[in-house]
Parts: structure tokens; C-alpha cells; sequence
């Protein structure tokens, strides 16, 4: 039963994620590259910051750190950053819990700006 549930959700996220891309432009398309995805230039505060303050402070400020984790500031996602858990968190790797909790995945091109800062070792630039 629980498999069944789960899934109908992945393949009704598939859906989405496919009817998406009918809506047209270079963005849902090609999310890793082009001009209106620009993954690759990123920084922890023109950037990250953004994504993390829309999508994940709320639960992860300083004050109320869910998970013990703490995403509003450069040394709490830092630490996340680089012992994998960010990563496995929005990425929705086995082993992890999903991030957003109760939310919706991350969009494609925030994914790959989250991973290429993290390659560069999470700097606070
Ligand atoms: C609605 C509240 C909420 C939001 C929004 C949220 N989180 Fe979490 N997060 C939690 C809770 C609760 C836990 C602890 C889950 C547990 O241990 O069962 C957690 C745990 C984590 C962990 C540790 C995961 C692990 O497996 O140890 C990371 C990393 C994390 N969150 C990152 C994020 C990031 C990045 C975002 C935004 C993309 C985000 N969270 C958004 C509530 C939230």
C-alpha cells in the first residue's frame, strides 16, 4: 500500500514535471545552462542566499533550527554543505530527509546552483 502511494506521487511529479516543460521557454527546457539559467556563476550571497531564504530559513533560522540545522546563516549551511547533508536534503537522496520538509522539490536550476557552490567548497562570497 505505501509503495502504491508512493508511487502514484512520483509519477503524478513526473506529470508536472513534464507539463512544465510544454509551458515553453529555454528555463524549464535546458534548466543547466543557457541564458536564463546561469547555474554555473554563483555566490553564497548574491545566489544561495536567496534560495535558501525563500525556500528554508524559515524552519532553519537561527532561532528555531529544525533538525539542529541552520540555513540562515554562512557557518550553519556551510557545515551542511559540506558533510553532504545539504546536498542529500534538496536532492531528495535515500538516506535523507526531503527538503523543503513537506514541500516541493527545488527547481532544476536551483539544484544545480546549490551543487556548484557546494563543489567550489561552499565559500562565503
Ligand atoms: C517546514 C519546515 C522546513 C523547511 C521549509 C525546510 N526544512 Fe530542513 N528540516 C526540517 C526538519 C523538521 C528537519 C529534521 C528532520 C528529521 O530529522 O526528521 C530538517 C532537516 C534538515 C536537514 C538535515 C537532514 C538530514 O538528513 O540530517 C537539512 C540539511 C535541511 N533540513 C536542509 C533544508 C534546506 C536546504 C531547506 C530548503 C531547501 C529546508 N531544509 C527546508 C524542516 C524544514
Amino acid at each position: 500500500m505505501k509503495k502504491i502511494i508512493k508511487g502514484s506521487f512520483i509519477l503524478s511529479s513526473l506529470l508536472l514535471l513534464l507539463s512544465s516543460c510544454y509551458n515553453d521557454n529555454e528555463y524549464d527546457l535546458y534548466p543547466f545552462s543557457g541564458t536564463q539559467c546561469d547555474s554555473t556563476n554563483v555566490s553564497y550571497s548574491k545566489t544561495i542566499v536567496p534560495i535558501v531564504t525563500a525556500n528554508c530559513s524559515v524552519c532553519h533560522s537561527t532561532a528555531r533550527h529544525d533538525g539542529n540545522v541552520i540555513t540562515e546563516t554562512w557557518a550553519g549551511l556551510s557545515t551542511v554543505a559540506n558533510n553532504g547533508k545539504l546536498w542529500g536534503g534538496v536532492n531528495w537522496e535515500a538516506g535523507y530527509v526531503n527538503m523543503p520538509n513537506g514541500g516541493s522539490k527545488l527547481l532544476p536550476c536551483d539544484l544545480g546552483k546549490i551543487k556548484n557552490w557546494i563543489n567550489q567548497g561552499a565559500p562565503n562570497n
